[in-house]
């Protein structure tokens, strides 16, 4: 089990890779052509404004939804995920943000539901040393393990939900908002959290609405708008309003405008400021 051996930690490897998805439910195209890889030790974070399709992509990857077009590949393999199980075989493990913990159940039923130890006897004592061994490995703040998760914090059970994907050993984590519902020092804990994903080597798939989270401990930014691929940004590279350009489509809005007045009044040439994210995304015909 992933919990307790020293993981393998390979970083930068492409894990996998999809290529012109489509998507559509009836009438509605929900995904154009998207381009998605996501690597080995890489935080990627998927933003963009609501219905741009970021839950579509995760259920596809999810084998909720099958795609419509495109292909996906793992370890330079053409793969397909019909179904949750595919997924799970590929490595992919999805935490969404309901969470689907059972609260009344303790943090140590919770991490094993479905993987209970032990052959028709449960193995308590077995499942308990592993959840202290995982939690300890991902420097995770819960009080105890033998306390119902209707008891902890949210960002508590947002480990616990992330803990618990972590048993099936995958090699990449899907979190769908896991700050959405959280207070300031709840969400630091939940992005330390991903960052000891990422130090195990998981490719981390990280959604969210939260620009500051993003840029806090994302690598890679991939930014989709209205189903497309608006725009890719190595996190180093790119500003707040670079960002928020690619997720509206527009240059002319309240932050680039502020960002221009800031600009302007500091004397700075106005042509760098409010810039539009061609500089630093890759074009569209440029990507990998
Ligand atoms: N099950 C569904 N049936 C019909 N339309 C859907 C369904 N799921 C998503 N959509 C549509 O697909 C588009 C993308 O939605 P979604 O993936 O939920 O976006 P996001 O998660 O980025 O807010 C939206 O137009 C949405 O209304
Ligand atoms: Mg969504």
């Amino acid at each position: 089990m992933a919990a307790l051996s020293t993981p393998e930690v390979s970083t930068g490897e492409l894990v996998l890779s999809l290529r012109g998805i489509d998507k559509n439910f009836g009438a509605v195209q929900a995904l154009t052509g998207i381009d998605l890889d996501i690597y080995s030790g890489e935080v990627v974070a998927l933003v963009g404004d609501n219905g741009a399709g970021k839950s579509t992509l995760v259920k596809i990857l999810a084998g909720v939804h099958p795609q419509d077009g495109g292909t996906i590949t793992s370890d330079d393999k053409r793969v397909s995920i019909n179904n949750p199980a595919d997924s799970n075989n590929l490595g992919i493990a999805t935490v969404y943000q309901d969470l689907a913990l059972c609260d009344n159940l303790d943090v140590v039923a919770n991490l094993f539901l479905g993987h209970e130890l032990g052959r028709g006897t449960i193995n308590e004592v077995e499942m308990e040393k592993r959840s202290w061994s995982l939690l300890r490995q991902l420097s995770a703040r819960i009080p105890s393990v033998r306390i119902p998760v209707a008891s902890l914090s949210g960002g508590q059970r947002q480990t616990v939900a992330i803990a618990r994907s972590l048993i099936g050993e995958p090699r990449i984590v899907i979190l769908d908002e896991p700050t959405a519902a959280l207070g300031v020092a709840q969400t630091a804990e939940v992005l330390n959290l991903i960052e000891r994903l990422r130090e195990r080597g998981l490719g981390v798939v990280l959604i969210s609405h939260n620009m500051a989270d993003v840029q806090a401990v994302a690598d890679r930014i991939v930014v989709l708008r209205l189903g497309r691929n608006n725009g890719e940004f190595k996190v180093a590279d790119v500003t707040y309003e670079d960002i928020i350009a690619a997720i509206t489509g527009a240059s002319d809005n309240a932050v680039t405008r502020r960002a221009q007045a800031r600009v302007d009044a500091a004397g700075a040439p106005a042509a760098t400021a409010g810039s539009r994210p061609d500089d630093t995304a890759l074009p569209e015909e440029d990507r990998p």
